[in-house]
């Protein structure tokens, strides 16, 4: 991979073999997007770009009158200087204006990425992994100093982009406004795809035409939401699985975000993602320099299939850190849906005693355990363990597991306050809230103001304390409500809009340090279920808790919008009681497995009340999952049908080398006197000859892909089957 500037004709061109991105500089002063996708062979890559005046554009360039900014397909547009569409950024001067206007000044080209303090990024682990353009752009009477960073990967189809903007002068500068990332692409003919839901049903699959003028999502509720994952795609009209061009691009932050696109009369589409403008601003004193999060883009020309899978390659290795990255990860059993807050040590015990027995390696003792938290009124913040409940302590509960041969996990909300605690009444003025106004609670508890260096101080070491206390193996990291009163103590008035993100600041670093002192603590990232399940957390932690709706049908919807971005390995599973605790429907257990086996297996239900031969069934699907697991966590994964449009659900994982698939299959409702069906599959190698489930018949990778692989009568609701492709010596 590399990137190049083209002087002659003025071109930043950066590719890596399949893809190319074109920054063209324009009058000297202005960066015009001139191309991304596909790389090919051009003779006048300038003449890309095409120009024309238009009325009531304005004219930037007098001595060019067919040049405006308002038509210029553009890199990173102002706001305030002719362009009247939406801006990247905007920055108010000690005057109170808002106008400004950065030119180009100089480039650097570096091997490698740069580190973005502070903050989730996908990074490299040797230099020649990616290359980095960094151009500069100064508005010399403002005495500001803008940096665009862009860094290709060689090995992924990625462009990853980021700004850093630095007060040169030697007045304040507010930053009101700044973008991570904009393109402008030259046409409008795309739909645009996006996850949206609630709790209990998140990552749901929207598609819909572009249309004229904006269109956005956005999250302002203090995470990234349930409501709209901080991704969106492009999709060419044609765009399918398998086929068609499919631009996604995702933002590795965790707190408020929007991401928003543009239809102009003249069709161009300008899509920009970063932090959400709405409630924030930022003041950068002289010297000082404020820095977005990392924006990544995915080019695919394999359709949405190849855009998940560069997705879930990036992830895997080099957005997730740490020992659990390249791991799989123990199979595990939480009590929450078992006992919700009424336990006994005696109770887990007996659970735990079923568990082992039944190949299950990790015990989660969730919510409950601190405190007097009987219910979800108290005690978010005392993280002193509940001696009624737990007699022998953490440690002893621990002792127990370890002896059985099992390893404990432990549930916290550290980002909360309950204001029935120790800590709220000692700290009231910890919590997120402005001065006078009500204090709005949300599931009984208020969030404390991570915004202030001495709140994330006491919480790192009061988790140090707590995770030491005992030997803790894994931790399910809560956060259970969204933010209202957003306010700080700490901060003076002109900084109050600062909290959001200075609250998403002081989250990172506590994650950094804990992460870094427990690097044997698996960690799992949850907001009541898929509340920020997104990249600036799997930064910190390699897995997050999916949703709290563990019903298997409602799942096959959850865990496939997830995949649009998120790979397997990113995502906690569990199989759970009957009737399903979010919506009463009655699924056997072993679509409850099938569905839990293609992520993070786990389970989260009285496993000590089950029948023999339910027992014996978890026994055998344990079993089976170790045979399948690094293919489903490490594989491609290849969806065949979509449980959005009918009652059938099928996807695949491939091996690496091919040598191994394991297929999911799945029919929700049956059909009376079904038509004929094959299933065909997708990624195998056309000329291996695989065998399936183990069955004496051989088929070619060719076959499988082209005629089908036919699946048995279903007489049944909610049925389901795994079948686990290997090669045929
Ligand atoms: C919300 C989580 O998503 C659940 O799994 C459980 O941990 C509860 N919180 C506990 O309060």
């Amino acid at each position: 991979m590399t990137i190049e500037w083209k002087e002659e004709e003025k071109i930043f061109h950066l590719y890596n073999g399949r893809v190319s991105y074109m920054i063209q500089l324009v009058h000297g002063k202005y960066l015009a997007h001139a191309y991304w996708g596909n790389q090919f062979q051009m003779m006048q890559p300038s003449s890309i770009l095409q120009f024309k005046g238009r009325a009531f554009s304005p004219m930037n360039e007098p001595s060019d009158p067919r040049f405006s900014l308002d038509t210029l397909p553009q890199e990173f547009p102002a706001f305030g200087n002719g362009d009247f569409r939406t801006p990247a950024y905007r920055l108010q001067s000690p005057d109170g204006s808002t106008v400004t206007h950065f030119v180009y000044d100089s480039f650097e080209i570096m091997k490698g990425k740069p580190l973005i303090k502070g903050l989730p990024m996908t990074y490299v682990e040797n230099t020649l992994e990616a290359d980095t353009l960094v151009i500069t752009m100064v508005d010399s009477m403002l005495g500001v100093g803008m940096n665009l960073y862009y860094t290709i990967y060689r090995d992924f189809d990625i462009i990853t982009r980021s700004v850093s903007i630095e007060n040169l002068g030697s007045g304040e500068v507010s930053i009101q406004q700044c973008m991570s990332m904009s393109v402008d692409f030259h046409n409008s003919k795309w739909d645009w795809l996006h996850l949206q839901g609630t709790w209990a049903r998140e990552r749901h699959i929207e598609r819909r035409p572009l249309i004229h003028g904006v269109q956005s999502i956005s999250s302002s509720r203090g995470a990234s939401s349930h409501q709209h994952n901080p991704f969106l795609a492009l999709l060419s009209k044609d765009a399918t699985e398998d086929h068609g061009m499919v631009y996604g691009i995702s933002l590795v932050y965790s707190g408020n975000f929007q991401a928003s696109i543009e239809v102009d009369p003249f069709e161009t589409t300008r899509i920009s993602m970063g932090i959400n403008p709405l409630n924030f601003s930022w003041l950068l004193n002289p010297g000082e320099i404020f820095q977005t999060p990392e924006a990544l883009m995915v080019y695919s020309s394999e359709g949405l299939g190849g855009m998940s899978r560069t997705f879930h390659k990036i992830i895997r290795s080099r957005v997730c850190r740490g020992v659990y990255r390249d791991r799989t990860r123990p199979i595990l059993i939480n009590n929450w849906e078992a006992t919700y807050f009424h336990f006994t040590e005696k109770k887990l015990k007996e659970i735990a005693d079923v568990a082992k027995d039944l190949g299950i390696e990790l015990f989660v003792l969730d919510d409950g355990w601190f405190g007097h938290r009987d219910n979800d009124k108290s005690s978010l913040g005392d993280w002193v363990v509940n001696g009624k409940k737990l007699p022998h302590g953490l440690k002893g509960l621990a002792s127990y597991l370890n002896g059985l041969g099992m390893q404990f996990g432990l549930w916290v909300e550290p980002e909360m306050v309950s204001p029935d605690s120790d800590l709220y009444r000692n700290h009231s003025d910890w919590c997120l809230h402005v001065p006078g106004r009500n204090r709005t609670l949300s599931r009984n508890q208020l969030v404390l103001d991570l915004s202030r260096e001495d709140v994330c101080n006491w919480l790192i070491e009061t988790l140090t304390t707590l995770f030491q206390s005992a030997s803790i193996r894994y931790v399910k990291w809560d956060m259970n409500r969204n933010m209202t009163e957003v306010g700080s103590a700490l901060l003076p008035p002109e900084r109050q809009q600062e909290t959001s993100h200075r609250y998403m600041l002081g989250l990172y670093r506590i994650l950094e340090v804990l992460t870094q002192r427990f690097p044997e603590i698996l960690f799992e990232s949850c907001s009541g279920g898929g509340g920020r399940f997104d990249l600036g957390m799997l930064y910190y932690m390699p897995q997050t808790w999916t949703s709290d709706d563990t019903d298997a049908v409602e799942r096959l919807k959850i865990q496939y919008g997830t995949s649009m971005v998120y790979p397997a390995l990113a995502m906690g599973a569990h199989v759970s009681d009957v009737p399903n605790h979010q919506v009463g429907r009655m699924t056997p257990l072993w679509m409850r497995c099938h569905v839990a086996m293609a992520a993070n297996l786990g389970f989260e239900l009285n496993i000590d009340k089950l029948s023999r031969d339910d027992k014996a069934l978890v026994r055998q699907e344990i079993q089976f999952y170790h045979q399948i697991k690094n293919v489903v966590l490490f594989g491609d994964l290849y969806r065949l049908l979509s449980p959005f449009e009918g009652m059938d659900t099928a996807w695949m994982y491939v091996a690496e080398n091919q040598e191994q698939a394991v297929v999911f299959y799945y029919k929700t409702l049956a059909t009376p006197n079904p038509p004929f069906f094959r299933l065909k599959l997708r990624g195998l190698n056309p000329k291996l000859k695989y065998k399936i489930n183990d069955n004496k018949r051989v088929y070619y990778g060719d076959e499988l892909m082209k005629i089908g692989m036919s699946l048995p009568p279903i007489k049944t609701d909610f049925f389901s089957e795994i079948y686990y492709l290997k090669r045929d010596a």
